[in-house]
This record gives structure tokens, sequence and C-alpha cells, in this order.
């Protein structure tokens, strides 16, 4: 077994994020220390997922003697809602999943997010291992026990949060990835250097072609650095009372384009966190918080990497400057209607924020709109 690990260290909520190659096919040994004498996880997937890689999952854990059930869900955003998440929680009590047993969690941020909250609320809460198989989730979602679906009046508004009990990215299942969902994956990773390493930031306008290009080494040391980044922040703060904001970096942004083009495939969210972030560093520099070059190398760094970095490159027509800011102000993060946001002193120092007037957020978005 070849791999890296990063340790979440919560107390007795601690746990392990294993990354590398083949962790799929050795699925069996790394969860049956989590087991007792009954030799039997409860896989949640979806269909994409069921159908590339299942197979894969149920005879890494047969090589270790564990059986599975399976319950493969419609992939896709609108899964993450009431119906499919009851149907999942009542198939976990049919399939008699009891307090000590396992859920695995074998998808993207969807199918982690739903799982994880069913085993939040099973039977007042079960353990659950995350088997992320997108590069957003193996960097952003299945660590640090934010768990939920989403509600008519929005994205995520109904969660607890949960750690898992083991977290197994294993980085040869992004060769299944497209290039798009990858690189969308990627507005995450280049995000953790924007708000708060400089270096790794380097190393990915260093790396980051050859990583896309499917170099393993450099994917496995993205994630890994991404993920300590991640796992770092949520040890000061799990709960998100200061520093957890700064991983909305780019999201303030980001989520007002993601509801202007109805969640789908106009724009991914990892697309829209990386303009996000090009925007939230404009921002910064306009009010004079950081120089007018930190903008500048943002956007070159995603244009080099062939990612969307401009709001003219959403394809179709979007809503007025007007619109767009006005549609900030439903954001969650408006805490007594004053809108948050993550802006930055520079590359690697980003820092929350109340204090941002409405007219330059208008002026940022209207002149990207313009072009
Ligand atoms: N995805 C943001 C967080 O986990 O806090």
């Amino acid at each position: 077994m070849s791999y890296t690990t990063v340790h979440v260290p919560l107390g007795d909520r601690a746990y392990d994020v294993r990354i590398g190659a083949g962790l799929v096919a050795e699925a069996g040994a790394h969860i049956a220390p989590l087991l007792g004498k009954k030799k039997k996880v409860f896989v949640l997937t979806d269909e994409t997922v069921a159908a590339l890689h299942l197979n894969a999952l149920e005879a890494g854990l047969a090589a270790d003697g564990i059986d599975m059930v399976s319950l493969a869900l419609p992939a896709g955003e609108t899964t993450k809602a009431w119906p499919q998440f009851t149907r999942a929680v009542e198939w976990l009590l049919e399939e008699k999943c009891e307090r000590k047993d396992i859920v695995v969690a074998f998808g993207g941020g969807v199918i982690g997010d739903l799982a994880g909250f069913a085993a939040a609320v099973l039977r007042r809460g079960v353990r659950f291992v995350q088997i992320p198989t997108t590069l957003l989730a193996q960097v952003d979602s299945s660590v640090g026990g934010k768990t939920g679906i989403n509600a008519p009046q929005g994205k995520n508004l109904i969660g607890a949060f949960h750690q898992p009990s083991l977290v197994l990215a294993d980085i040869s299942i992004l060769g299944t990835l497209t290039q798009r969902d990858f690189l969308a994956g990627y507005g995450e990773v280049q995000k953790y250097g924007l708000l708060g390493d400089e270096s790794f930031f380097e190393w990915l306008e260093v790396n980051g072609p050859a990583l896309a290009a499917g170099d393993m080494e450099l994917r496995t040391e993205a994630v890994r650095w991404s993920v300590q980044m991640k796992a770092d922040i949520v040890e000061r703060d799990e709960t998100e009372q200061g520093d957890r904001a700064l991983l909305n970096l780019g999201h303030t942004f980001c989520h007002v384009l993601e509801s202007a083009t109805g969640y789908g495939d106009r724009l991914l969210h990892g697309e829209g966190v990386a303009i996000g972030c090009a925007l939230a560093f404009e921002l910064s520099s306009r009010l004079g918080l950081c120089s007018q070059e930190a903008p500048s190398r943002v956007r070159a760094h995603l244009k080099a990497m062939g990612m969307k970095c401009d709001l003219t490159d959403i394809p179709g027509n979007l809503p007025s400057a007007e619109t767009l800011v006005d549609m900030m102000s439903q954001d969650k993060k408006v805490v007594d209607g004053q809108l948050r946001f993550i802006l930055a002193r520079g590359i690697g120092e980003a820092f929350v924020t109340a204090d941002v007037p409405r007219e330059a957020v208008l002026k940022v978005i209207q002149d990207g709109l313009d072009g």
C-alpha cells in the first residue's frame, strides 16, 4: 500500500485522509480496522460512478472479506434534496444498517454530502467513510464534516456537521473525469494557494499544466497540499465561527453566478469558484488592499490552465450588475444585512470582511460584464 496521509486532528472525531493511486482496490484493507464482527458496509453512490467503479470497490472490499450492499442514486445536483435523501435513509434502515455499522459515500460532492447527512441522522449518528471520486470532492467536500442537502430556498440549507471516520482519495479514479470536470475541481485547488499559501500557488503555476495533463505524482501532491490546508483550517475552526469562512474565497461571486445560470452545465461550481477568485482579487485591488499585479496573476494562471476566468467566459446572457448584486444579498453569508466577502492583501493572504461598499462590488461586476 503506497499512499500519503493527512491527519485531521479533531480529538475523538479525528481521522485520516489517505491519498494515493489504487486506494479503491485496497478499500477493504483500509476499512477493515473500523469494522467489528459484521464484515459488511452500506454503500451510497450514483448511477454514473456505479457503472464505472462499483465493481472495483466491491472487489477491493471482498479482498479483505468485506461484503457490501449498495444503492445508486441518480447522478446530479437535483439528487441532493429530500426525495432521494429519504430514499437513502429508508434503504439503510431496510438493509438493517445498525448503530455500529459503516456507511460508505462513493461519489462526488452530491453523494458525499447526502450520504454524510444520512449517516449523521440515522439512529442519531452512524460512522461513515468518504471515497470521493471527483477532484472537487477530494480537495474540499469530503473533508471537514459539512454534510447536507439543498432546500427549495437555497443550497446546503439543511444539514449537520458530521465528520467521516476515514477518507480515501484514490488519485487513479480521477482519470475517468472529463477534462472539464477535472479543471472545475482545480478551481478549488488553486483557491487554497490564493487564500493561504503563496508558495502553493507558485508550485501550481509551475506544475498545474502537467498535473492537468495526468501526472499522478503531481496530482497526489496537489490533493495532499490542498487537504492539509483544509485540515489546518478545520482544526482551528470546525464549525465556521471564524477562519473556516476563508474556504469561501470566490464563493460569494460564485453562488450568485451559479444561481443566475441555473446550477447547470453553463457554469460548474468549480468554474464559478475560479471566476469568483479572480473577481475577489480584482475587488481587493480596487479597494487598495492588494497590488494591481495580484488579480492579473490570478487570471494569467487560470488562462494558462485553459479555464474560465472572466464573466464574459460564461456562455449566454447574464443578468445586469444591479440584479447580480441584489441577488448577493440573499446569500447565506449575509450577517445582520451586511454582505461578507473574502478579500486579500496579496496572493496567499485572504481575510474575511463585511466592510465592502456596494458601489465597489457593482463596478467590478459591471466592468466584468462589459469585458
Ligand atoms: N467547503 C467549505 C467548507 O468545507 O467549509
